[in-house]
Formats: structure tokens, C-alpha cells, sequence
């Protein structure tokens, strides 16, 4: 049997394949794809090493451009169900955010967002910088390892967030260590006057270098950057047709070429550039 996610259904079988469609979940919740069409092939044919002779396996296609996650959705649900499940407040987050907010995709995902919170509680961080706040869902994952006289800064051009903000920021303990800033990061993070232990990076690509730049400069010696959506659904492999590829590749290859930094690429979600300034 094939192992699809639950809102996903065959629409058409044939000898050689299957077209999956996905169902809009009724909540709101989950990613919306249009359809995509897996081949049946044979372990071997996916991996030489494979001896299971009479399982069937089926080929996803990896230049369809809807299949948002890189990694196969059954192991990413299988990641997720063992994985500590997020707190009941921002399970709701989540939620209100599908149901409220225009392209709610753009949220981290809770696999994400659980990265983010072991990642706070592993540094313990005493001053974090956001850029991309959205309805404040990492901000909240982020802030958890931070120590009672720390603080986190997050930045969001887009001050109607704030509603949510307001609501959920105080319903966490670590709510109270955030300060939401409301305009362009690029003339806010100046004005700061701080230096940070950790910055995440997840607002407007195009900017992304000059982010990097900001956030080398502001980071302490030894400090560490995530940078979000540097893998744009897998389109980094082949750039040409989409501008935001194309600078995200460049940005991907001049990390890589800085000999300021130390980094590593994880192929999670959208993807997630780990960096440490040296
Ligand atoms: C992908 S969302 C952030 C998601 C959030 N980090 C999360 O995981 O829940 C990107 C956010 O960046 C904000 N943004 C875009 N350009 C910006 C800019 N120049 N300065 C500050 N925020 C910006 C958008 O308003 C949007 O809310």
C-alpha cells in the first residue's frame, strides 16, 4: 500500500502510475498542492543496494515544482510523530495563523519550529535578533532557551501582525523576552546598539545578502545564523526560470566561498543554512 499523507488521495491508477491530489484540509491547515504523478518502480531501481525484491516503490518526481518538501511527506510525518509535539498554544498559533493570515505557508513548520526551540535551549542565548517575524510563531521557538535577563528582538514590516502578537506572546513564559520591532529590518537593526548570540533570517529573499551582512556584523565573534529557504523547494537546483532561485544559489555559493564563516546546509523543510561567524 502505498504510505501517502491523509489528506492526500489516488485520483487515477494506471499500470505504470498513480496520480495523488491533495484535499485542502478542513481546518485550514497543511500545505495545498494540485496534483503530482508517481511512477511505480522497483527498490532497485531507486537504490542498488536494495534487497527488498517484493516491495513496490514509487518515484516521486523531483522537478515538480508543487511538491513543497524536498524530504518524502510519510517520513516527514513519521519525523513529526516522534518528535515532542508543540505546546497546546502554539498548536492554536498555528491554527489561527492558517485560518487568518494571508499565505500562512510562509509560518515554520512545527518540525522547524521544534529545531528552533532545541537549538534555543541547547545555546542558551543571551541576545537573539529575528528578522521576519510573521505571527510570531519562531520567535516564541527561539525565545525558549533564552535566559531570564535575555532578550529577543524581531523585526516585521508589516505592523497588522501585531494583533497576534499582543495575543499570544504573553500566553508563553518566554513572551515576556520579546521585543517586536515594526518597520524595515534593514534601517531597524542599526538602531538597535546590540550584539547577538544567535540571528535567524526569514523575511524577503532578495535581501538576504544584505541581511547576512548586517547580521555578521552584529553577531558576536563565535555566534550563530539560520538562514531559511535557502533550498526554495528544491528550485536552487535549477535556477534559471525564477529570480528568487537564481539569488538564493548566488547567496547559497557566496556563504560557502566566506572565509569569515563556518556553515553547513541542512536539507530540512525549505532548507536551513546553519552559520557560525568565526
Ligand atoms: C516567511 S515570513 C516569517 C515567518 C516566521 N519567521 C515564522 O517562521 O513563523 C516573512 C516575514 O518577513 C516580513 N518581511 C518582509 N520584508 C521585510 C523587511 N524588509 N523588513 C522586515 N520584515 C520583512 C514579512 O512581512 C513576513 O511576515
Amino acid at each position: 500500500m502505498l504510505s501517502i499523507d491523509p489528506l492526500a488521495f489516488i485520483s487515477e491508477n494506471t499500470s505504470d502510475s498513480y496520480v495523488i491530489k491533495r484535499k485542502l484540509n478542513p481546518n485550514g491547515v497543511g500545505f495545498l498542492h494540485n496534483s503530482i504523478v508517481v511512477k511505480r518502480t522497483s527498490c532497485k531501481q531507486l537504490n542498488p543496494y536494495c534487497n527488498k525484491q517484493n516491495s513496490t516503490y514509487f518515484e516521486i518526481p523531483n522537478n515538480n515544482s508543487q511538491f513543497c518538501n524536498m524530504i518524502d511527506e510519510s517520513i516527514l510525518h513519521y519525523a513529526e510523530a516522534h518528535s515532542t509535539p508543540d505546546q497546546l498554544i502554539l498548536q492554536e498559533l498555528q491554527r489561527e495563523t492558517f485560518l487568518k493570515v494571508l499565505l500562512p505557508a510562509m509560518i515554520s513548520s512545527p518540525l522547524q519550529g521544534a529545531l528552533l526551540r532545541i537549538i534555543s535551549e541547547m545555546l542558551k542565548p543571551q541576545q537573539v535578533l529575528e528578522i521576519g517575524t510573521f505571527t510570531g510563531y519562531s520567535a516564541l521557538c527561539l525565545a525558549s532557551g533564552i535566559p531570564n535577563n535575555g532578550r529577543l528582538d524581531t523585526i516585521d514590516c508589516n505592523e497588522e501582525l501585531s494583533t497576534f502578537h499582543e495575543k499570544y506572546f504573553p500566553l508563553l513564559p518566554q513572551g515576556v523576552k520579546i521585543k517586536a520591532h515594526y518597520g524595515n529590518a534593514l534601517t531597524i537593526i542599526p538602531t538597535l546598539s546590540t550584539t547577538y548570540d544567535l540571528v535567524f533570517i526569514d523575511a524577503d529573499k532578495q535581501n538576504y545578502k544584505a541581511y547576512y551582512e548586517l547580521a555578521l556584523q552584529y553577531a558576536k565573534t563565535g555566534a550563530w545564523i539560520i538562514i531559511d529557504n535557502v533550498l526554495w523547494k528544491g528550485k536552487v537546483l535549477n535556477p534559471a526560470n525564477d529570480k528568487d532561485a537564481v539569488y538564493l544559489d548566488s547567496f547559497n555559493k557566496q556563504v560557502n566561498n566566506d572565509g569569515r564563516v563556518d556553515n553547513v546546509l541542512l536539507p530540512i523543510r525549505d532548507g536551513l543554512l546553519v552559520i557560525k561567524k568565526l
